[in-house]
């Protein structure tokens, strides 16, 4: 309970942090392609909460985004997975919608999920096997839903690829509705919460979902990738996240059928990386 407090409060303060520095300039750099940024304030953030849980807990180990802990192989003892903002495009062009999210993992095992959605000051998260809460408010557990009156969330980048659109166009066709929210933590927090059913995407890195796969099971939901098998917390897979009976369905009529074609996928781009 007392890294749980611990968790709560840094989080808490680092996003005050951003939330005071909103209007500031901030300086913007690319790392894999154009698309893809990284600021100031995302290594900041990084680093404060670097130094605020290795100054508390200086046995813990911590694997983030922005580079910390890039040598860890395995998951002994109290493992923070961090991601000080999810959603960086939304923070560079929007100054809203994104979040920190951190998952902690004891030897493996689930402990606590946060995320932090800075703006809106609403924190979600979730203590394994005690419940999820939405600042002081317990989540409830979530009502199972059918996709035909459903709304999902997923990136519509999914459905411009020639292969892949064969699996997801069907999908967004068949869903009441679709979003694209433009940050993970966010989209499992919004799936926790009952406001989406369910979340799919081809790739997420641990700290997108480490974070997120906490505070959604403790509601109930199914977390696994599009194979339906269980997400390796120090590896990159594929996502499907969603209330019991969306999960069910989804994996079942849309993406079983495509199971040649995702197990190539995730044989080229996840096993064997990591
Ligand atoms: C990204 C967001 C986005 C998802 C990308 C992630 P970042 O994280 O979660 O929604 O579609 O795959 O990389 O880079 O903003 O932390
Ligand atoms: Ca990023
Ligand atoms: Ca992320
Ligand atoms: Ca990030």
């Amino acid at each position: 309970m007392e890294i749980y407090k611990f968790a709560y409060q840094i989080i808490n303060d680092a996003g005050k942090v951003i939330r005071e520095s909103i209007d500031e300039e901030i300086q913007i750099e690319t790392k894999s392609n154009p698309n893809d940024l990284v600021t100031n304030i995302d290594k900041e953030t990084e680093d404060r909460l670097f130094n605020n849980i290795m100054s508390a807990y200086p046995n813990h180990r911590i694997l983030g985004e922005e580079g910390h802990g890039k040598d860890i192989k395995d998951t002994d003892g109290v493992l923070w997975i961090v991601d000080p903002i999810d959603g960086t495009l939304n923070f560079v062009h929007q100054q809203e919608n994104f979040a920190i999210s951190i998952g902690i993992y004891i030897d493996g095992e689930k402990y606590a999920g946060f995320v932090y959605d800075v703006m809106n000051d609403k924190m979600y998260h979730a203590l394994a096997g005690k419940g999820a809460w939405l600042n002081d408010e317990q989540l409830k557990p979530l009502e199972d839903t059918e996709l035909k009156t459903s709304l999902i969330s997923t990136n519509p980048l999914w459905l411009t690829k020639e292969k892949l659109s064969d699996i997801y166009v069907p999908i967004v066709d068949d869903a009441r509705s679709t979003r694209a929210y433009g940050s993970a933590a966010l989209d499992f927090a919004n799936v926790a919460k009952g406001i989406t059913s369910a979340y799919l995407t081809m790739r997420l890195q641990p700290w997108d979902f480490a974070g997120g796969l906490i505070i959604a099971e403790e509601v109930g939901a199914v977390v696994t990738n599009q194979l339906g098998e269980k997400l390796n917390i120090l590896e990159a897979n594929s996502i499907l996240v969603g209330n019991k009976s969306i999960h069910h369905e989804l994996f079942n009529e849309y993406f079983l059928p495509h199971k040649a074609l995702l197990e190539q996928i995730h044989n080229d781009r996840f096993r064997g990386k990591s």
